[in-house]
């Protein structure tokens, strides 16, 4: 039986710049709210909200000040209640983004850890002493580039702390068990208040060598994915086991994909991990073909993938392959076994935006990617296109008048339509929520698989080249193709179009 979480698209949600309702240029709640239209018509099974809590916003919310609670800027618990009972009245489930992996320099726990070394929650972070040189304790980096050494030196207390991210997101230690116990009391808070999931932000991060070895020159990881990471998502999985019907996805950002499928293995772990060696794809049918079998040959037979290209710490695909492609590309994530993540925004094939020099704000140079979503042309609507009364936090993309979400609605040939019209397939298909998938060789360029349950047979190819293939070897008729215009099938693909086929049996 399939569950929520496999059936359709899990529709990724950047609050601060879905839809702005009290005109301060900063997306909210409420405006989720007022906007939940476009997900009834795009089908979405669940959101998930990226992070809403209490935050300096250092990271944008991922560094969180409060777990417990909502961030003025998004609006109030009483806000997330009732934009959880409305998404509940629409069916759509809602998924919040837990990040366990550090909290905010200004969590109360923080602030307690570092105000002594005999605080009792010195050890709920990793302090350590500097290495003879007076440098900090190991080699470890920050994800960030930006940000350089992961440890942060502490004057008042002599010691470094630890952080994967930036100084203001310090790790949390994992090793100490009432930091577990604390961090499952969080995750029964929301499950307790009715969410439906938790997306399990930088997961592999909370294991780490306690011995705190270097990492240059190791064979392998020791700043994350240690082998106590099983154990810990087990625990994990537990909490969430005691509620009905819900589900845990992490940000596995491994590329290794037996590492990334080991954390899917036996039932007792996570439901879904985000695929990162399929997301970093170089547009190259032979690449996605490897990536889409390896994971079929390497997990459980139960497993079950997640597909995702973009999200909000990636270019959007548009701008990565080009809209032809990343047309396709819903193809993709809507035809293959697995359950598809949209991010915002990519079901209108938005371009990154360009962010001039004095409006970035994001340490790492996410902001393209996360502009606001143009609901309205700015030709009606202002040039807020919708999305805000007031200033935009960041710069919308320049073509919102053409790409904005009505005028795509209005327009059989647009993206939106292509997105709606996939996820209705999709809804309606069997073959494609939980057939069997079999990849085939059709040619170079070709990326194809054919997905079966029962009579239905459905056959995907997708041209990878900027030209049209030779005549492929497929007889049956056309349910539908990512180029617009074409109603039959004819025997070939024009470049970058993607096509799903009913075969005959
Ligand atoms: C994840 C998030 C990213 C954030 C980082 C630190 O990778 O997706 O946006 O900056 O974790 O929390």
């Amino acid at each position: 039986m399939t569950t929520w979480w496999q059936r359709g698209a899990i529709y990724q949600i950047y609050p601060r710049s879905y839809a702005d309702a009290n005109g301060d240029g900063v997306g909210d709640l409420r405006g989720i709210e007022q906007r939940l239209e476009h997900l009834s018509a795009l089908g979405v099974e669940a959101v998930w909200l990226s992070p809403i809590f209490p935050s300096p916003m250092a990271d944008f919310g991922y560094d969180v000040a409060d777990y417990c609670d909502i961030d003025p800027q998004f609006g109030t618990l009483e806000d997330f209640d009732a934009l959880t009972a409305a998404c509940h009245a629409r069916g759509i489930r809602i998924i919040l983004d837990w990040v366990p992996n550090h909290t905010s320099d200004r969590h109360p726990w923080f602030e307690a850890s570092r105000s002594s070394r005999e605080d009792p929650k010195r050890d709920w972070f990793v302090w350590r002493d500097g290495a003879p040189d007076g440098g900090p304790p190991n080699d470890w980096e920050s994800v960030f580039e930006a940000a350089g050494p992961a440890w942060t030196h502490d004057e008042a207390t002599g010691q470094w702390y630890l952080h994967s991210f930036l100084a203001e997101q310090p790790d949390l230690n994992w090793d100490n068990p009432e930091v577990e116990a604390a961090m499952h009391g969080v995750l029964r808070f929301w499950l307790d208040r009715g969410v439906d999931g938790l997306r399990l932000d930088a997961i592999s991060r909370i294991a780490k060598d306690p011995l705190l070895r270097n990492q240059t020159g190791a064979p392998r990881a020791h700043n994350e994915d240690w082998d106590t990471i099983h154990e810990r998502l087990r625990g994990i999985r537990r909490v969430v086991d005691e509620y009905d019907d819900r589900m845990i996805v992490g940000e596995v950002a491994l590329h290794d994909l037996h590492r990334t499928v080991s954390y899917l293995r036996h039932g007792d772990q996570l439901h879904l991990a985000h695929n990162f060696l399929f997301a970093e794809q170089d547009w190259d049918a032979e690449g996605f073909r490897t990536s889409i079998d390896d994971f079929e040959a390497i997990a459980d037979p139960e497993s079950w993938p997640a597909w995702f290209i973009s999200n909000h710490d990636k270019s959007r695909a548009t701008t990565r392959f080009g809209l032809g492609a990343s047309r396709a590309i819903g193809m993709m994530l809507y035809a293959l076994r697995g359950t598809p993540f949209v991010y915002q925004g990519e079901e209108l094939c938005l371009p990154d935006a360009e962010i001039p020099a004095d409006r970035i704000v994001d340490v790492d140079g996410r902001d393209p990617e996360r502009a606001p979503i143009p609901w309205e042309p700015p030709s009606e609507a202002g040039p807020g296109a919708g999305f805000t009364t007031g200033e935009p936090w960041l710069p919308l993309i320049a073509d919102a008048e053409d790409l904005c979400v009505t005028r795509q609605a209005a327009h059989p040939d647009s993206a939106l339509s292509l997105y709606r019209r996939l996820a209705e397939l999709r809804a309606g298909s069997e073959a494609l929520q939980t057939g069997s998938q079999r990849t085939l060789d059709l040619g170079p360029g070709l990326l194809a698989w054919v997905r079966e349950a029962g009579e239905e047979r459905i056959l995907a190819i997708v041209n990878f080249l900027g030209t049209a293939s030779g005549p492929v070897a497929a007889e049956g008729s056309l349910i539908l193709s990512s180029r617009p215009g074409r109603d039959e099938w004819a025997g070939s693909l024009d470049a970058y179009e993607a096509v799903l086929i009913r075969l005959e049996s």
